[in-house]
């Protein structure tokens, strides 16, 4: 028996024996006021308009959040904003997508990129780098279960071993004060197992929006993601221009003109190497060399050696069977991936930082689960992650293959759309140094020949290097872990803007034509040293300084001074729990 079956058992025996003092105010209630129409290509959408003072706080900026029902019982879960500052029915449409598999697009949202933070009191601020400043931004969580998006609500607890339901909805009077909850019911097979398999119903969510917001979708499209988005942008984006050659009935063209994404995982096979790369030769740029000789050879010999990794890689590649991929992805994850967490006590995500890393902010998860914003933005269940997602495409070995991301982003290259790759440099698990392996991989046309030169920005700080040739680029940005835009507001905005508007990247002064190439030197050598590495925790009560890249001024929170690190472990973004991993 599983320990999922097990505790499901126990929790089942004790429910049924106990006196219930029911705690009904745990559950979400179903929305009832969200408006119904049909989108293109008959997608039903479901939606309501945000109350200003919920994400956006500007009264004269409209906010929408619903529902496109995909399926029969998938229901994909959106966030829409208008633009702050360009009239939003002349602004280009952005989608934001984060990855995972099964990472809710609330991360970008709140974290990085969206008009809003959250404060440890729960209090809503103005990020004034929003990406909404620039374009209409729509947040999207996908495929169906992750985040706000489900298959059926079901009410439930929450434990480490997964969702159990709750026949009666009713919470147990044992059950720890927050744990009881509405949740997707965590079916495989309601949602997708693989990135071609997410596709139709991104796209479909897309076709759904678009028909029930057609003045928003006027003007370009434009695609942003990170991570494992690295599997998706370049699959999904291909596919959204292979409908638009083959339009279904009742479906509409989507004009694409941007592809960003921040690293990512594009490429197993070149990426598992670069940890080995990143942490021993040729090294980071941080002067962060951890490993003596011993567990370096080891960790060489876990990707090299005869039957290990790339051995397995290869077999995936070879055969492409699930097993045989999925295992190869596992061995890699725990032999290779993991030897810098188990060792070095490392944010993987940001090598500056032990954990628990309080960076980027996560309290925004406890505003999302209270009842006032769950029936302000018609949510169905609570925010959580699900599991499901995760098994289900780890059940395919999507993470350890290739999967055609690479021949995706050289046709979406041929075919003029602007393809932008960039990272943050402290990032360990997708990380710059097989960022860059595979930006050279793409194969652009003149990117052979193109140099770096330094990113201007209106600080006129330097805050990363660009090598760019036509509307292809690859962007190493310093100081920061992988949600850039949490590190570095105000390059990603500029970044962002200079990009939707096929401007260089190096300036944003000139239009950038097929023979545009930036000239300077073949690699990227400047050198942060050890001066923003932390040697110690860094403590829960403290923001984040974007001039200093170091922790900062504490919050300057009641609540905070009461917080304890088992808090700080509990909002970490992207459970650690094995077998999945998130990127
Ligand atoms: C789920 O949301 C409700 C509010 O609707 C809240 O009271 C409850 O604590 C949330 N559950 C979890 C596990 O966050
Ligand atoms: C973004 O827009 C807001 C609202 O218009 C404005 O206050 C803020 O200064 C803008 N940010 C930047 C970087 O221009
Ligand atoms: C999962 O969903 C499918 C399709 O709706 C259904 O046939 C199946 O019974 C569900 N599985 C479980 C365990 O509920
Ligand atoms: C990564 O390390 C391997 C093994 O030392 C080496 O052959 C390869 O050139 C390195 N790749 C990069 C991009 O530095
Ligand atoms: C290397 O591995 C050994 C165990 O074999 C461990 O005791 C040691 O601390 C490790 N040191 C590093 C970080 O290289
Ligand atoms: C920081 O880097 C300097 C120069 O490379 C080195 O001498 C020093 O030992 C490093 N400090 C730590 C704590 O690793
Ligand atoms: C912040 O946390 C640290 C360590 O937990 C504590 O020593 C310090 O007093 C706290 N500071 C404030 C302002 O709450």
């Amino acid at each position: 028996m599983t320990s999922f079956a097990r505790s499901f058992w126990a929790l089942a025996v004790t429910v049924a024996l106990t006196t219930i003092n029911p705690v009904q105010a745990q559950f979400v209630k179903a929305p009832t006021d969200l408006k119904r129409v049909v989108g293109h290509y008959n997608i039903p959408v479901r939606y309501k308009e945000v109350p200003t003072g919920i994400c956006e706080l500007d009264p004269h900026v409209k906010s929408y959040s619903g529902y496109a029902d995909v399926g029969e019982k998938e229901h994909i879960f959106f966030w829409f904003f208008e633009s702050r500052d360009i009239d939003p029915k002349d602004a280009p449409l952005t989608v934001w997508i984060n990855g995972g598999p099964g990472s809710s697009s609330m991360i970008g949202l709140f974290e990085e990129l969206g008009p809003c933070r959250v404060d440890p009191d729960g209090r809503v601020y103005s990020n004034p780098y929003s990406w909404s400043n620039v374009s209409n931004m729509l947040f999207i969580d996908q495929p169906s279960q992750v985040g706000f998006s489900y298959s059926e609500p079901v009410p439930g607890i929450k434990s480490d071993a997964g969702i159990v339901v709750l026949p009666d909805a009713v919470c147990p009077e044992y059950a720890s004060e927050g744990s009881c909850g509405t949740y997707a019911y965590p079916n495989l097979t309601l949602t997708a197992n693989s990135t071609p398999n997410a596709a139709p119903n991104f796209w479909k969510t897309l076709q759904g929006f678009m028909g029930a917001f057609p003045q928003y979708s006027r003007h370009g499209f434009h695609f942003a993601t990170e991570s494992y988005g690295g599997h998706y942008g370049p699959i999904f984006n291909e596919y959204i221009e292979e409908q638009n050659a083959h339009l279904p009935q009742g479906a509409i063209k989507i004009n694409l003109e941007t592809v960003l994404i921040g690293n990512g995982w594009y490429d197993p096979f070149y990426q598992y190497q670069a940890y080995y790369n990143f942490s021993v030769y040729p090294g980071n740029t941080y002067d962060y060399a951890p490993f003596d000789e011993a567990n370096a050879s080891m960790f060489f010999n876990n990707l090299y050696g005869k039957g290990n990794c790339l051995d397995r890689l290869r077999d995936c590649q070879n055969t492409g069977n699930n097993a045989i991929c999925s295992n190869a992805d596992s061995f890699c994850a725990y032999m290779v991936e993991s030897v810098y967490d188990d060792v070095l006590g490392r944010d993987e995500y940001d090598v500056r930082e032990l954990v628990p890393d309080p960076f980027p902010y996560g309290f925004y998860t406890s505003y999302l689960n209270t009842a006032e914003v769950q029936s302000a933005i018609g949510a169905f269940t609570n925010f959580s992650s699900n599991g499901a997602v995760g098994a289900a495409f780890d059940s395919t070995g999507d993470d350890g293959r290739e999967i055609g991301t690479l021949s995706a982003l050289r046709s979406l290259v041929q075919r003029g759309v602007t393809v932008g790759l960039y990272a943050g440099d402290a990032d360990y698990n997708c990380n710059w140094i097989g960022n860059e392996v595979i930006a050279d991989r793409v194969g652009a046309p003149g990117f052979s020949k193109a140099g770096y030169r330094d990113v201007k920005t209106s600080d006129a700080v330097v805050h990363g290097q660009v090598k760019q040739a036509g509307k292809f680029s690859f962007t190493r940005i310093y100081e920061s872990g992988h949600e850039v835009p949490f590190y570095q507001p105000l390059a990603s905005l500029e970044y962002f803007e200079r990009a939707i508007h096929g401007l260089d990247i190096e300036t944003g002064r000139h239009k950038v034509g097929y023979s545009y190439r930036t000239e300077g030197p073949a690699r990227s050598t400047y050198r942060e040293g050890n001066s923003t590495v932390q040697f110690e925790i860094t403590p829960a009560n403290l923001t984040y300084d974007v001039i200093t890249n170091k922790p900062g001024a504490p919050w300057p929170s009641a609540t905070m001074a009461k917080r304890s690190f088992r808090d700080q472990r509990a909002r970490r973004r992207r459970p650690r729990a094995r077998p999945f991993r998130f990127r």
